[in-house]
């Protein structure tokens, strides 16, 4: 999988995709994550790459020209299977889009920032409008951040455990059961016995009630 992500601040995203999983996934050679600087693309003086709106209003505007100069250039390298914009009033981000962004070859993701895009960006441009939730961040590359994330660990190679992708809260529509690791007793605060049994149907029977009993307490509403 490839993601290019159109950015004004590429150093927020790069410290980002340069740690932990994400950085293995790219040093194995199963994820490319490219991002490109907004300014380099623009026609205008001073790199500039917004202005003010048209009718008047507070807040700038990302100008059509870098956006349309960096995606042309980057279809001449290659098909999208999506060109998605980040964005609070976007269809809103779930395992299931992660999923099935996951099994896309070449992604690209703008980010807004300001007052958002020249909505002419978004009628001729975009396939793909995603929020991450009901609050206005800053700027978009937290959101690109997290939705690259969320897609790049369904990869498969990508986690060393393969199943433990599948075992994810969200996954079946239920949240994950709670988990335990050494010492079995920290100064009288137990793990369950049942985890300790070394029965694994009786183990995974429990791991299912207590993803049930979770679910049906905190988000009643994914049942
Ligand atoms: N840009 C600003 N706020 C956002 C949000 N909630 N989701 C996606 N992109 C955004």
């Amino acid at each position: 999988m490839r993601i290019d992500i159109i950015t004004c601040l590429p150093q927020l995203l790069d410290s980002f995709f340069a740690a932990s999983i994400l950085k293995r996934a790219q040093d194995k050679g199963i994820v490319t994550v490219q991002t490109h600087d907004l300014r380099d693309y623009t026609p205008h003086k001073h790199r500039q790459v917004d202005d003010y709106q048209f009718g008047g209003g507070a807040g700038m505007v990302l100008m059509i020209e870098p956006i349309a100069n960096c995606i042309h250039a980057l279809q001449k390298e290659r098909t999208y299977d999506e060109i998605i914009y980040v964005t609070p009033d976007g269809e809103r981000f779930s395992q299931k889009t992660a999923n099935r962004l996951s099994l896309q070859q070449n992604l690209i993701i703008l980010c807004g920032h300001y007052k958002g895009v020249d909505e002419r960006v978004r009628e001729h441009f975009i396939t793909k409008e995603i929020s991450i939730g009901d609050y206005v961040l800053s700027g978009g590359e937290l959101a690109a951040s997290v939705i690259s994330d969320a897609v790049i660990r369904l990869i498969p190679g990508v986690l060393s455990d393969e199943t433990s992708a599948l075992t994810d809260s969200f996954q079946d529509d239920m949240l994950a059961p709670p988990v335990y690791t050494r010492p079995a007793d920290y100064e009288g605060w137990k793990v369950p016995d049942i985890l300790l049994s070394g029965h694994e149907a009786k183990i995974n029977d429990w791991r299912m009630d207590q993803a049930l009993e979770r679910t049906r307490q905190r988000r009643p509403d994914l049942l």
